[in-house]
């Protein structure tokens, strides 16, 4: 199970010293959301602050690009540092080439789908990709409520992944906290990226540690 703070519900006046909180509370992924203003209504920040933090830890950096031009970003944030890079499969014809792309600057493959798209889309890049992010909110902003209309495609992708012999992450974002997680393993997901509930609390530790426990718990009922 990864668990994967997202460094949007930061205080961003404090992004070194929130970095190095997330380094030391035991979690597997830093999640970067990188907002363009147009894909989604909302700006976040660039490869220039991931940069500034890539110092500060050593955690897998999970970028999550919320981009209607990803192509003109990937070799910025691969210098950047990122790990993973996921883009939208609502980008339609842009998406084979884009997946080919992350690859060949050796970084991990990750594919996004928005809530309202069907999981039909992504049938085809599966056994191009290491994560499937599944959002359980329409992108754009933290602290949304969970959209539970997204639990059967969790469903749907684990299924898939089982039948075919793959191994992609089924990873949730959006409105995830102790109790949607535990729903979102239950349906077959293995990471969890959440921002409010994770970054609002006190000990940013001890919230990483309830939720692993939480989602290692969960008695996974896999579709029949
Ligand atoms: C939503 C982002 C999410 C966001 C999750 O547009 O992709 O990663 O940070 O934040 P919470 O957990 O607050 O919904
Ligand atoms: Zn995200």
């Amino acid at each position: 199970m990864i668990i994967a703070p997202s460094l949007l519900a930061a205080n961003f006046g404090k992004l070194a010293k929130e970095t190095q909180r997330a380094d030391a509370s035991g979690a597997d992924w830093l999640h970067l959301d990188i907002m363009d203003g147009h894909f989604v209504p909302n700006i976040s920040f660039g490869p220039a602050v991931v940069k500034t933090v890539r110092p500060l830890t050593k955690m897998f950096f999970d970028v999550h690009l919320m981009c209607s031009k990803p192509d003109i970003l990937l070799e910025p944030f691969a210098k950047a540092g990122a790990h993973q890079m996921n883009i939208h499969v609502e980008l339609g014809q842009q998406v084979t080439s884009l997946l080919w792309k992350i690859k060949s600057l050796g970084k991990k493959v990750g594919l996004a789908i928005n809530p309202p798209t069907s999981i039909s889309h992504v049938q085809p890049f599966l056994d191009q990709i290491d994560s499937l992010l599944i959002m359980t909110v329409n992108p754009g902003f933290g602290g949304q409520p969970f959209i539970y209309e997204t639990l059967p495609k969790i469903q749907q992708a684990y299924e898939w992944r089982r039948e075919r012999g793959l191994s992609y992450h089924i990873g949730v974002d959006g409105g995830v906290d102790f109790k949607t997680g535990a729903e979102c393993a239950h349906a077959g997901a293995d990471a969890f990226i959440s921002g409010t509930a994770l970054f609002g609390q006190r000990s940013l530790r001890a919230a990483v540690k309830k939720l692993r426990k939480i989602v290692e718990a969960t008695d996974f009922d896999p579709p029949v």
